[in-house]
């Protein structure tokens, strides 16, 4: 009974926090530089490509989708974040790009809260859809998000940060590798490892490529700061003194690059422009990961102007693609790129 007590308490709690992240979210606006505007690419004064023949479709995970964009893990576990993932669910399904839902623990713990992320799976019947919980769970809580939605794929989150800047956080950070390798083998979908916006190292990637881990999400720093959000909700301790710790999101792909040429690679972390999409594929990232300037738009101006949104990368993708002389995703992976400025002397340090 005291156990049961416990775990209504801490799921009520879960649930106050999923609404409150999204109003933080909202409130908040990021500082942190992803470093993407040290990487050049080259304008191909003679690209030999018609533009109605630019191709931004590619295959992950046995599917083929539209454009190597998706849309990142949010929410879910309440009425108000049910609404919310049916929307991002419509958006997926009619632009044919991933989706992966938010962290599914709440629902673990709770038959009530499942609706609100089986409703990604009604709605986006074909699509690739991704569960999401936590790197510490067990496998078989893990197993059971997957099964939740007849996920495609499985993320596990790593957030060290957000934990240890929430008061309520967990304080428990050893043994994730094991447990992360035990669910890979479990699992029978693929599973990829994701950070919040913090960045993966090359060290982390190298051990993680090693635990058995194909694809790494490396969610760098550079867009939504769970550590300014977090801050904000603690009322116990200032932690903003974190606002500005870790890895921006170019360099973290370059390390995570560096780190094991298998690695299946999806760059998030402040993705916002076309053009960051573009450089992240140049650069080695089968695609790339947005929660913030999606889940904004749809917030602050409606589900129109979220699908706008994803149109205009779409559009502005072929512009680029047709200025590198790359027809299709394959050929925009060969582009050469450049680097200058703080990445590259950072890039040097570690890697020349
Ligand atoms: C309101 C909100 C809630 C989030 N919840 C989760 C979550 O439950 N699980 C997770 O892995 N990532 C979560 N994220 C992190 C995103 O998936 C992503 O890693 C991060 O926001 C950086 O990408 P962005 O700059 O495009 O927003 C959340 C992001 C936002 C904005």
């Amino acid at each position: 009974m005291g156990d049961k007590m416990n775990n209504n308490d801490k799921n009520s709690k879960r649930a106050f926090r999923k609404d409150e992240h999204i109003k933080m979210f909202l409130q908040h606006r990021n500082g942190n530089h992803n470093y993407f505007q040290d990487v050049i690419l080259q304008n191909n004064a003679l690209p030999e490509i018609n533009f109605e023949d630019i191709d931004t479709s590619c295959k992950l995970m046995g599917k083929t989708i539209a454009m190597p964009i998706m849309i990142n893990a949010v929410t879910g576990g309440t009425e108000y974040t049910a609404d919310i993932n049916e929307k991002l669910a419509t958006l997926s399904r009619d632009y044919n790009i991933p989706m992966a839902v938010g962290s599914q623990t709440i629902a673990i713990h709770d038959k009530q809260a499942e609706y609100s992320f089986k409703i990604v799976r009604e709605i986006n019947k074909k699509g690739i859809i991704i569960a999401n919980v936590s790197a510490n769970s067990s496998p078989e809580n893990a197993l059971r998000a997957v099964d939740m939605i007849q996920a495609d794929a499985l993320q596990l989150h790593l957030n060290t940060v957000q934990e240890i800047c929430m008061q309520e956080g967990d304080r428990h950070f050893k043994g994730i590798l094991s447990n992360i390798s035990n669910i890979i083998h479990q699992a029978k979908v693929p599973v990829i490892v994701k950070e919040v916006g913090f960045g993966i190292s090359y060290e982390v990637a190298g051990k993680l490529s090693q635990a058995g881990v194909k694809y790494i999400d490396i969610g760098g720093m550079g867009g939504t700061n769970f550590a300014a959000i977090e801050a904000g909700r603690n009322t116990e301790r200032d932690f903003s003194f974190l606002k500005h710790w870790g890895i921006p999101t170019a360099l973290s792909l370059l390390e995570c690059r560096s780190a094991s040429p298998e690695l299946k690679l999806i760059c998030s972390g402040g993705i916002t422009k076309a053009e960051e999409v573009v450089k992240a594929v140049s650069m080695g990232a089968s695609i790339t990961g947005i929660s913030g300037l999606i889940l904004r738009e749809l917030l602050e101006n409606g589900i129109k102007t979220a699908g706008e949104t994803i149109e205009d990368l779409n559009y502005q993708m072929r512009v680029f693609m047709l200025l590198l002389g790359a027809r299709n995703i394959e050929k925009l992976s060969k582009v050469p790129y450049y680097l200058k400025g703080e990445l590259f002397e950072l890039y040097q340090q570690k890697f020349i």
